[in-house]
Protein backbone atom coordinates (compact mmCIF):
# COMPACT_ATOMS: atom_id res chain seq x y z
CA UNK A 1 0.00 0.00 0.00
CA UNK A 2 2.75 2.61 0.71
CA UNK A 3 4.38 1.88 -2.46
CA UNK A 4 1.02 2.32 -4.29
CA UNK A 5 1.22 5.61 -2.65
CA UNK A 6 4.32 6.74 -3.35
CA UNK A 7 3.81 5.48 -6.90
CA UNK A 8 0.75 7.87 -7.09
CA UNK A 9 2.74 10.21 -5.72
CA UNK A 10 5.01 10.10 -8.65
CA UNK A 11 2.73 10.36 -11.18
CA UNK A 12 1.61 13.34 -9.24
CA UNK A 13 4.95 15.17 -8.92
CA UNK A 14 5.67 14.43 -12.70
CA UNK A 15 5.84 16.96 -15.03
CA UNK A 16 4.21 15.14 -17.96
CA UNK A 17 1.51 15.21 -15.67
CA UNK A 18 1.20 18.94 -15.02
CA UNK A 19 2.01 19.42 -18.75
CA UNK A 20 -1.73 17.33 -19.68
CA UNK A 21 -3.47 19.40 -15.86
CA UNK A 22 -2.30 22.77 -18.08
CA UNK A 23 -2.65 21.50 -21.13
CA UNK A 24 0.29 22.99 -22.42
CA UNK A 25 3.82 21.85 -23.32
CA UNK A 26 6.54 24.50 -22.68
CA UNK A 27 9.89 24.08 -24.48
CA UNK A 28 13.35 25.89 -23.67
CA UNK A 29 15.25 26.68 -26.35
CA UNK A 30 18.05 29.13 -28.07
CA UNK A 31 17.13 30.32 -31.39
CA UNK A 32 20.48 30.72 -34.20
CA UNK A 33 21.71 27.10 -33.80
CA UNK A 34 21.14 25.96 -37.90
CA UNK A 35 18.64 23.74 -38.73
CA UNK A 36 17.59 22.77 -34.71
CA UNK A 37 15.74 26.32 -33.88
CA UNK A 38 16.29 29.73 -35.84
CA UNK A 39 14.07 32.70 -36.72
CA UNK A 40 12.56 33.13 -40.11
CA UNK A 41 12.41 36.44 -42.12
CA UNK A 42 9.08 36.57 -39.79
CA UNK A 43 10.98 36.52 -36.63
CA UNK A 44 8.88 32.78 -36.10
CA UNK A 45 11.15 30.23 -34.53
CA UNK A 46 11.72 27.09 -37.36
CA UNK A 47 13.77 23.85 -37.03
CA UNK A 48 13.98 20.60 -36.33
CA UNK A 49 13.38 20.55 -32.61
CA UNK A 50 10.77 22.86 -33.41
CA UNK A 51 9.05 20.42 -35.65
CA UNK A 52 9.63 17.57 -32.76
CA UNK A 53 8.58 19.46 -29.97
CA UNK A 54 5.28 20.33 -32.39
CA UNK A 55 5.39 16.31 -32.94
CA UNK A 56 5.36 15.85 -29.14
CA UNK A 57 2.65 18.27 -28.14
CA UNK A 58 0.43 16.37 -30.72
CA UNK A 59 1.19 13.29 -29.37
CA UNK A 60 0.73 14.67 -25.46
CA UNK A 61 -2.83 16.35 -27.04
CA UNK A 62 -1.32 19.72 -25.38
CA UNK A 63 -0.91 23.04 -27.03
CA UNK A 64 3.25 23.74 -27.75
CA UNK A 65 4.52 27.28 -26.54
CA UNK A 66 8.50 27.77 -26.79
CA UNK A 67 10.13 29.76 -24.53
CA UNK A 68 13.49 31.45 -26.24
CA UNK A 69 16.08 31.39 -23.57
CA UNK A 70 19.73 31.92 -23.82
CA UNK A 71 22.36 29.28 -23.98
CA UNK A 72 23.79 31.08 -21.04
CA UNK A 73 21.12 30.55 -18.31
CA UNK A 74 19.31 27.64 -20.59
CA UNK A 75 19.42 24.69 -17.70
CA UNK A 76 19.15 27.21 -14.83
CA UNK A 77 15.72 27.89 -16.22
CA UNK A 78 14.77 24.15 -16.74
CA UNK A 79 16.05 23.59 -12.90
CA UNK A 80 14.04 26.82 -12.04
CA UNK A 81 10.65 25.75 -13.60
CA UNK A 82 10.68 28.36 -16.44
CA UNK A 83 9.65 25.19 -18.69
CA UNK A 84 8.99 21.39 -19.03
CA UNK A 85 11.66 20.63 -21.13
CA UNK A 86 14.81 21.75 -23.13
CA UNK A 87 14.86 21.01 -27.03
CA UNK A 88 17.82 22.83 -28.21
CA UNK A 89 20.32 20.92 -29.90
CA UNK A 90 22.00 20.00 -26.45
CA UNK A 91 24.97 17.48 -26.07
CA UNK A 92 24.69 15.12 -24.00
CA UNK A 93 27.53 15.61 -21.82
CA UNK A 94 28.31 13.44 -18.09
CA UNK A 95 28.81 16.99 -16.80
CA UNK A 96 25.53 18.46 -17.82
CA UNK A 97 24.40 14.82 -17.18
CA UNK A 98 25.04 15.23 -13.01
CA UNK A 99 22.09 18.37 -13.16
CA UNK A 100 19.72 17.62 -15.42
CA UNK A 101 18.13 13.69 -17.29
CA UNK A 102 18.41 13.67 -20.71
CA UNK A 103 16.15 11.54 -22.93
CA UNK A 104 18.44 8.96 -25.41
CA UNK A 105 19.63 10.57 -27.63
CA UNK A 106 17.80 11.84 -31.35
CA UNK A 107 20.79 12.58 -33.44
CA UNK A 108 24.46 12.77 -32.89
CA UNK A 109 26.88 15.52 -34.51
CA UNK A 110 30.60 16.55 -34.24
CA UNK A 111 32.93 19.52 -33.61
CA UNK A 112 34.09 20.64 -37.22
CA UNK A 113 35.90 23.83 -38.05
CA UNK A 114 35.04 26.93 -40.40
CA UNK A 115 37.84 28.08 -40.96
CA UNK A 116 39.29 30.71 -44.06
CA UNK A 117 40.01 29.75 -47.13
CA UNK A 118 43.74 29.93 -47.00
CA UNK A 119 43.27 27.21 -44.64
CA UNK A 120 41.84 24.48 -47.29
CA UNK A 121 43.49 20.82 -47.16
CA UNK A 122 44.71 21.33 -43.49
CA UNK A 123 44.08 19.23 -40.54
CA UNK A 124 42.93 20.72 -37.19
CA UNK A 125 46.39 20.16 -35.76
CA UNK A 126 47.89 22.58 -38.65
CA UNK A 127 45.58 25.54 -36.73
CA UNK A 128 47.17 25.08 -33.84
CA UNK A 129 49.50 27.78 -33.65
CA UNK A 130 50.15 31.18 -31.72
CA UNK A 131 49.78 32.78 -34.93
CA UNK A 132 45.92 31.70 -35.75
CA UNK A 133 42.89 32.49 -33.74
CA UNK A 134 40.49 29.76 -33.07
CA UNK A 135 36.93 31.37 -32.30
CA UNK A 136 33.70 29.60 -30.75
CA UNK A 137 30.62 30.13 -28.36
CA UNK A 138 31.18 30.54 -25.00
CA UNK A 139 29.23 27.48 -22.53
CA UNK A 140 29.13 25.09 -25.64
CA UNK A 141 30.66 21.88 -26.12
CA UNK A 142 32.65 23.64 -29.03
CA UNK A 143 34.34 26.06 -26.14
CA UNK A 144 35.40 22.35 -24.14
CA UNK A 145 36.66 20.84 -27.49
CA UNK A 146 38.67 24.34 -28.65
CA UNK A 147 40.21 24.46 -24.69
CA UNK A 148 41.16 20.74 -25.30
CA UNK A 149 42.76 20.90 -28.48
CA UNK A 150 44.08 23.99 -29.27
CA UNK A 151 47.10 24.74 -26.48
CA UNK A 152 48.83 27.13 -28.71
CA UNK A 153 46.17 28.77 -31.17
CA UNK A 154 44.73 32.34 -29.63
CA UNK A 155 41.05 31.29 -28.10
CA UNK A 156 38.25 33.78 -28.74
CA UNK A 157 34.53 33.12 -27.61
CA UNK A 158 31.50 34.81 -28.24
CA UNK A 159 28.05 34.96 -27.07
CA UNK A 160 26.27 33.64 -30.04
CA UNK A 161 27.14 31.21 -33.11
CA UNK A 162 26.62 33.85 -35.76
CA UNK A 163 28.84 35.96 -34.18
CA UNK A 164 31.62 33.88 -34.30
CA UNK A 165 30.93 32.56 -37.64
CA UNK A 166 31.02 36.37 -38.95
CA UNK A 167 34.34 36.53 -37.17
CA UNK A 168 35.87 33.88 -40.02
CA UNK A 169 34.22 35.50 -42.91
CA UNK A 170 35.89 38.56 -41.76
CA UNK A 171 38.74 37.57 -41.82
CA UNK A 172 39.79 38.12 -38.28
CA UNK A 173 39.58 34.33 -36.77
CA UNK A 174 41.37 31.65 -38.91
CA UNK A 175 38.95 28.70 -37.61
CA UNK A 176 35.70 28.37 -35.93
CA UNK A 177 35.12 25.16 -33.99
CA UNK A 178 31.15 24.60 -33.66
CA UNK A 179 28.73 21.60 -34.37
CA UNK A 180 28.80 20.57 -37.67
CA UNK A 181 25.40 20.83 -39.01
CA UNK A 182 25.71 24.66 -38.49
CA UNK A 183 29.14 24.74 -40.12
CA UNK A 184 27.81 23.17 -43.18
CA UNK A 185 24.78 25.28 -43.22
CA UNK A 186 26.68 28.58 -42.75
CA UNK A 187 29.06 27.51 -45.10
CA UNK A 188 26.57 26.50 -47.81
CA UNK A 189 25.03 30.17 -47.21
CA UNK A 190 28.26 31.83 -47.43
CA UNK A 191 31.08 29.55 -49.02
CA UNK A 192 30.18 31.35 -52.23
CA UNK A 193 32.19 34.35 -50.62
CA UNK A 194 34.84 31.94 -51.93
CA UNK A 195 36.36 33.36 -48.39
CA UNK A 196 35.41 30.15 -46.46
CA UNK A 197 36.36 26.41 -46.32
CA UNK A 198 34.54 23.68 -44.14
CA UNK A 199 36.77 21.11 -42.72
CA UNK A 200 34.10 18.94 -41.86
CA UNK A 201 36.02 15.79 -39.84
CA UNK A 202 33.97 15.17 -36.68
CA UNK A 203 36.56 16.13 -33.85
CA UNK A 204 34.26 14.91 -31.42
CA UNK A 205 31.33 12.19 -30.67
CA UNK A 206 28.53 14.26 -29.40
CA UNK A 207 24.89 12.34 -28.95
CA UNK A 208 22.01 15.54 -29.15
CA UNK A 209 19.28 14.76 -26.23
CA UNK A 210 16.19 16.35 -24.98
CA UNK A 211 16.86 17.71 -21.47
CA UNK A 212 14.49 17.60 -18.12
CA UNK A 213 14.86 17.62 -14.77
CA UNK A 214 15.75 15.27 -12.80
CA UNK A 215 13.94 12.38 -10.53
CA UNK A 216 11.20 12.13 -13.18
CA UNK A 217 10.84 8.65 -14.87
CA UNK A 218 7.12 9.07 -15.99
CA UNK A 219 7.97 11.71 -18.45
CA UNK A 220 11.46 10.09 -19.48
CA UNK A 221 9.73 7.07 -20.11
CA UNK A 222 7.07 8.77 -22.30
CA UNK A 223 9.75 10.43 -24.39
CA UNK A 224 11.55 7.46 -24.97
CA UNK A 225 9.17 5.72 -26.12
CA UNK A 226 7.98 8.88 -28.05
CA UNK A 227 11.17 8.61 -29.48
CA UNK A 228 11.36 4.88 -30.34
CA UNK A 229 7.97 5.43 -32.10
CA UNK A 230 8.73 8.49 -34.51
CA UNK A 231 11.61 7.31 -35.52
CA UNK A 232 10.40 4.04 -36.64
CA UNK A 233 7.16 4.89 -38.21
CA UNK A 234 8.51 7.81 -40.59
CA UNK A 235 7.53 11.03 -38.57
CA UNK A 236 11.39 11.37 -37.56
CA UNK A 237 12.60 10.61 -41.23
CA UNK A 238 10.15 13.38 -42.64
CA UNK A 239 11.30 16.12 -40.64
CA UNK A 240 15.29 14.19 -40.88
CA UNK A 241 14.80 14.93 -44.24
CA UNK A 242 13.55 18.45 -44.23
CA UNK A 243 16.25 19.50 -42.38
CA UNK A 244 18.84 17.78 -43.61
CA UNK A 245 18.17 17.51 -46.92
CA UNK A 246 20.80 17.95 -49.44
N1 LIG B 1 25.58 21.03 -29.09
C1 LIG B 1 26.21 22.16 -28.48
C2 LIG B 1 26.13 22.07 -26.98
O1 LIG B 1 25.32 21.37 -26.46
C3 LIG B 1 25.66 23.49 -28.96
C4 LIG B 1 24.17 23.64 -28.84
C5 LIG B 1 23.71 25.06 -29.06
N2 LIG B 1 22.29 25.14 -29.13
C6 LIG B 1 21.62 26.26 -29.38
N3 LIG B 1 20.34 26.19 -29.50
N4 LIG B 1 22.24 27.42 -29.47
O2 LIG B 1 26.89 22.70 -26.27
Amino acid sequence: INAMADDINLWQKSTLNSIIQKGVLTVGLEPGYMPFEMKDKQGNIIGFDVDMANEMAKAMGVKLQLVPTAWDGIIAGLLTGKYDIIMSGMTITQERNLKINFANPYISVGQTILASKKHAGKKWSDLDKPEYTIVTKIGVTGEIATRKMFKKAKIRTFETEADAAQEVLNGNADGMVYDKPYNAIFFAEKGATGKLVHLDEELTYEPLGFAIRKGDPDFLNWLNNFLNQTQHDGTYKKIYDRWFAD
